[in-house]
């Protein structure tokens, strides 16, 4: 399967980033907790040098709480600030603007040496597309007035929401371009539904993630759809489809429907909380690359 982004936008992209990024002081990164590698872009740590960083693992509601727990750990041992939230619930929402304080305090201190009093942090959220940097800062601008009763106050000039007295988010959000040279991301983007179904091939890409299943997480295909999991992923796919009576006109069994009925289940957690991607797969793939 192959995998297109324009370059067109990718610049235009990178340039906005680079003129918000010299006005702020914390890149908050929002990343897929199902697939905390593939939904970053490594770019990003060469415009944000010199700047605090926090990863936010969002979607925690559809990921492998053991997985993410790793990941955290993976990225804090790399010197980020992490925290885990389900945008859509608001579960974990009320800590963020902890941990931004504790990202910066090292700016906040010097600014108090300085004699210089509630200088709010000023923030950006980025992120590639679809891993939820709009329903977080709704999220999070909602906690904030909840807490203070006030409507987040909008400054002039270039567009601040002020959270609170401490913290001002630009309110558009940068948007990064996900690393597609890597047919592995790819194939775990359009996993989560994060690229357009009609440049793919639904029976297909519902066929590797059987795959991925059953050597993952295996019994789970089993549990939802009955079916046996030491047949190989097309015969899988036929079992789901006749289970679930997918059928043609003629009784011919219809493939692709079942291959999207297994793919919005995987999508809205129907299978369960699962994630893509693990730490000790992703460092031997990358010492094997390198
Ligand atoms: P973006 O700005 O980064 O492009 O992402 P956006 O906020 O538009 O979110 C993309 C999708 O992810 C939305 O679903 C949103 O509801 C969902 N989402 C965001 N955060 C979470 C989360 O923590 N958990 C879960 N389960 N979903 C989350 P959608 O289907 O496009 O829209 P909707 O039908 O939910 O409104």
């Amino acid at each position: 399967m192959n995998f297109q982004w324009y370059p067109g936008h990718m610049t235009k992209a990178k340039r906005q980033m680079q003129e918000d990024i010299k006005l702020i002081d914390i890149v908050v990164e929002i990343v897929d907790a199902r697939i905390p590698v593939s939904s970053k872009n490594p770019d990003i740590d060469e415009l944000a040098k010199n700047k605090y960083r926090l990863i936010i693992f969002n979607k925690i509601d559809l990921a492998d709480p053991k997985e993410t727990a790793k990941w955290e750990n993976y990225y804090k041992e790399k010197g980020f600030h992490t925290i885990q939230v389900n945008s859509k619930s608001g579960l974990g929402m009320k800590n963020v603007t902890g941990v931004i304080q504790e990202a910066c305090k090292e700016k906040i201190e010097r600014d108090r040496k300085r004699g210089i009093l509630n200088r709010p942090i000023r923030a950006m959220i980025v992120g590639i597309p679809n891993v939820g940097k709009s329903t977080f800062i709704n999220s999070f601008v909602k906690k904030a007035c909840a807490k203070t009763g006030n409507k987040p106050g909008v400054t002039k000039g270039k567009q601040w929401i002020r959270m609170n007295k401490n913290i001002e988010l630009l309110d558009t959000p940068g948007i990064l371009w996900p690393k597609f040279e890597d047919q592995r991301v790819g194939l775990r983007l359009a996993f989560i539904g994060s690229i357009k179904e009609e440049i793919l091939n639904i029976t297909e890409l519902s066929m590797e993630l059987i795959d991925f299943l059953c050597h993952n997480y295996s019994s789970i295909l089993t549990q939802r759809y009955g079916v046996d999991e030491t047949r190989n992923k097309a015969e899988i796919l036929e079992e789901i489809a006749v289970n679930r009576q997918c059928r043609l006109k003629g009784n011919q069994i219809d493939y692709d429907k079942a291959a999207g009925i297994l793919m919005d289940e995987f999508r809205n957690g129907k299978l369960g909380a699962i994630t893509l991607e693990f730490v000790n797969k992703e460092e031997k793939a990358n010492s094997e690359t390198v």
